[in-house]
């Protein structure tokens, strides 16, 4: 009889875990050192997402596992990946906050049979590297595409680009100069600087010389962005009346309390603000301010993670939780949902996600506040550096 009874518990054992199992989403993204606090938004909006989803997609329950990149470093992205499928067996892979990140790990996909979800690395090519990829970040041409079109319609004619020399530093550059020179400007000079860069004196210097009336610059947002913007301002470039363009990285959220007065005015083109006035944004600000601790320190990376696990959350659904990949990504094509920065869709060519951008303006609230305050709305962008890299 005993031996009976362990036998049908060892049974239902087995069978529970084969109709319920555990499915893992390996996370590599910087979650110590200078970029930590864009980590710390991954997993805000991760929480976020789970907090008002539940943990579990029909029998099975999902398991975050977080791998730590501080700095873009490919061979450490590359290492983690790979010890995150073979010894922690997650099932999708996600985070990737630089682009070197995110391309090292794309030729291991296909053999693991396993998607990668970025949630924000925004070089264009990089859903080209592999059929497995879907993005629910934005990239670099999409937001820098129509700042070209706001500095011209303000009457700037002569502008000099300045970028972090990597993917989407370049894609950024490229997309400035298709869209101003395409109606009439001229990018008089186009400056690509080390993505170490942290003392930006001289490159100020040259944006002096140049005789431009206005700067287009990217830079990835973190300590880059916020050195950048304070040196366009203390070294009176801004009072010298030349106008600084550029994509919402620059005027991230988190930055703008230590930015003050030096942000105020600058506009900037991106997909997300988490001033946006919509139902969605309320219950996600409120549970990824929950998640974060100081809401003060809420930033973009937070909406590129939470819809991510939305996609992630409908992989699993339409897989029943068996790893497959392919089948997984199939599913979410052409899938379209009201995300907290406004409708949003994965567009089934590309899996890079189609959206709006808005023109955005830093401004102060009554109570001193500075935010992103959305003055208008570019609809349903898709990816115009898509077909720069084909
Ligand atoms: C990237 O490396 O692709 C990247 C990082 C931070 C940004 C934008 C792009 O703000």
């Amino acid at each position: 009889m005993r031996r009976f009874m362990t036998a049908a518990i060892a049974a239902m054992l087995l069978s529970s875990t084969a109709y319920a199992d555990t499915i893992k989403v390996g996370v590599v993204g910087p979650f110590s050192g200078p970029f930590s606090l864009q980590g710390k938004n991954f997993k805000a909006g991760i929480d976020a997402y789970m907090a008002l989803n539940g943990a579990t997609v029909g029998d099975d329950t999902v398991e975050i596992i977080y791998r730590d990149v501080p700095q873009a470093d490919p061979a450490q992205s590359k290492a983690l990946a790979q010890e995150l499928v073979i010894k922690e067996g997650v099932q999708y892979l996600a985070g990737f906050y630089f682009t070197p990140d995110a391309m090292a790990v794309t030729p291991l996909l296909k053999q693991a049979n396993v998607p990668m979800v970025v949630m924000n690395a925004a070089t264009s090519a990089i859903v080209t590297k592999s059929p497995l990829v879907v993005r629910t970040s934005f990239t670099t041409w999409q937001t820098s595409t129509p700042i070209a079109k706001v500095a011209f319609d303000k009457g700037i004619k002569k502008v000099i680009s300045v970028v972090s020399d990597y993917g989407p530093g370049v894609d950024a550059e490229n997309a400035f100069k298709a869209g101003f020179e395409g109606l009439g400007g001229s990018v008089v000079e186009a400056i690509r600087m080390p993505l170490a860069t942290n003392d930006f004196s001289p490159i100020m210097q040259r944006i002096k010389d140049s005789g431009a009336e206005g700067v287009f610059a990217f830079l990835p947002s973190g300590p880059t962005t916020l050195g950048f913007v304070k040196a366009f301002s203390e070294n009176d470039l801004k009072s010298g009346g030349i106008q600084l363009f550029a994509p919402g990285d620059l005027t991230q959220e988190s930055d703008l309390p230590a930015l003050g007065e030096s942000a105020l005015g600058m506009q900037t083109t991106f997909h997300y603000a988490v001033s946006h006035d919509s139902a969605e944004n309320k219950v996600f600000v409120e549970a990824a301010s929950k998640a974060i601790g100081n809401p003060a320190e809420l930033s973009f990376p937070s909406v590129g993670a939470f819809d991510g696990m939305h996609v992630i959350y409908k992989m699993i659904e339409a897989t029943g939780g068996e790893q497959d990949a392919e089948k997984a990504v199939e599913a979410v094509k052409g899938l379209s949902w009201i995300s907290p920065r406004g409708p949003v869709s994965i567009d089934p060519e590309s899996r890079h996600i189609t959206q709006n951008i808005y023109l955005r303006e830093v401004a102060k609230t009554d109570d001193g506040k500075y935010y992103n305050k959305e003055i208008q709305t570019f609809e349903k962008q898709g990816d115009p550096g898509l077909a720069a890299v084909k």
